[in-house]
């Protein structure tokens, strides 16, 4: 089967298109044709080794999200059967219950990914799908709309008449501004662009806010939730906007800690976050039955991801540049 691989170097110029031996499923196991794939912020990081030993060894298959059939079962498997489509889970021995079984390995580092023709899994390790998404919006869900369903549901339990702060306009942020919507909650969001911006309005967004032209984007942050602060805040940015997110927080809200696209070193006045009873929780992507139950509500609701652009399976390189330019507005996915 083709897979691409990380060869022999931890760089974007060692990802090869190759082949590598048809997998069989053993006991309890399942083997998929995989349809598409899904990038996430991770993935270009993986590549150049971006989380150390945590992203494993070489050769390495890379990407965690993707959509594939079942082409076949080991015995025992009663999971799922031949034909059902399926999302491989990001942590694959993550099935429920709380952080701490989260310890598991990722998949695309350091355990092999998604960018190969076929895969075998644990049946625990994959979740059906609705029929409503494509191949490519379905690959959209294990890692980025997870992650963003775990801050805000999972953990947040989002009620409807709060406000939700979400940082630009890729995986996470338009996944989080979509779960906020459906909740009933009203959405801040802020971009780097007045044209994602724009577009983020027609998704439902209730106020865009030009982080670029507006960098104390924390002040209308304030005025948005009437002087109060808001609810959930998505931290994104890491360095660039960690100590904006705790002047325009509520008291008692939560700061969802997700990514550090900026940088991850911050500069926080502890005193303040004490006396705004600021709610810091790091978010791991989520658990199996997490993702269950996120897949239930986009299928009740019929919700869309905001896929950006679809590249073909060869063309990962192409995405990978794509995705790192900054110029997407949602996902960039991959199509066999
Ligand atoms: N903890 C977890 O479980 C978890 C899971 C998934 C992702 N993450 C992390 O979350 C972050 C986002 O991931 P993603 O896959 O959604 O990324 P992505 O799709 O590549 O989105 C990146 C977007 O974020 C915005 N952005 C960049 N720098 C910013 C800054 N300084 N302030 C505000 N917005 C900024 C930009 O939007 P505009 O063009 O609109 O400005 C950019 O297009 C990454 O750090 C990723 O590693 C963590």
């Amino acid at each position: 089967m083709k897979v691409f691989q990380l060869q022999d170097e931890w760089t974007i110029d060692h990802l090869t298109l190759t082949e590598r031996p048809d997998p069989a499923p053993g006991p309890g196991q399942v083997l998929l044709q995989m349809k598409a794939a899904s990038l996430n912020f991770r993935d270009s990081l993986v590549v150049q080794r971006g989380y150390g030993s945590m992203t494993g060894e070489l050769p390495l298959i890379p990407l965690s999200d993707g959509v594939g059939t079942v082409l076949a079962v080991g015995e025992g498997v009663t999971r799922v059967g031949v034909g059902d489509r399926v999302c491989p889970t990001f942590i694959q021995v993550w099935i429920s219950g709380p952080p701490s079984g989260a310890r598991g390995p990722a998949l695309g580092g350091p355990l092999d990914g998604v960018m190969a023709e076929k895969m075998v899994l644990s049946e625990e390790g994959v979740v059906a799908l609705p029929d409503h998404l494509s191949d490519a919006e379905a690959a959209t869900l294990p890692c980025a709309a997870l992650t963003a369903w775990s801050s805000l549901v999972t953990r947040g339990g989002i009620k409807s008449g709060q406000s939700v702060l979400v940082q630009g306009t890729g995986g996470v942020a338009l996944f989080a501004l979509q779960f906020a919507k459906l909740a009933g909650a009203r959405v801040m969001i802020i971009s780097s662009s007045d044209e994602k911006l724009e577009r983020a309005k027609e998704l439902g967004a209730d106020l865009g806010v030009n982080y670029k032209t507006t960098p104390d984007w924390w002040k209308p942050g304030l005025e948005f939730s009437g002087g109060a602060g808001i609810d959930h805040i998505l931290e994104l940015g890491g360095t660039d906007t960690m100590s904006q997110s705790t002047r325009c927080i509520l008291r008692g809200g939560r700061i969802n800690i997700i990514g550090v696209l900026s940088g991850d070193r911050v500069d926080l006045r502890l005193g303040a976050a004490i006396a705004r009873s600021i709610r810091f929780e790091g978010i791991s992507v989520g658990s199996r039955n997490g993702m269950e139950a996120m897949i239930r509500a986009i299928g009740q609701h019929g919700l869309r991801p905001v896929v950006d652009t679809v590249f073909p399976f060869d063309d990962l390189r192409q995405a990978l540049d794509h995705m790192t330019s900054g110029a997407h507005f949602g996902k960039v996915c991959l199509e066999h």
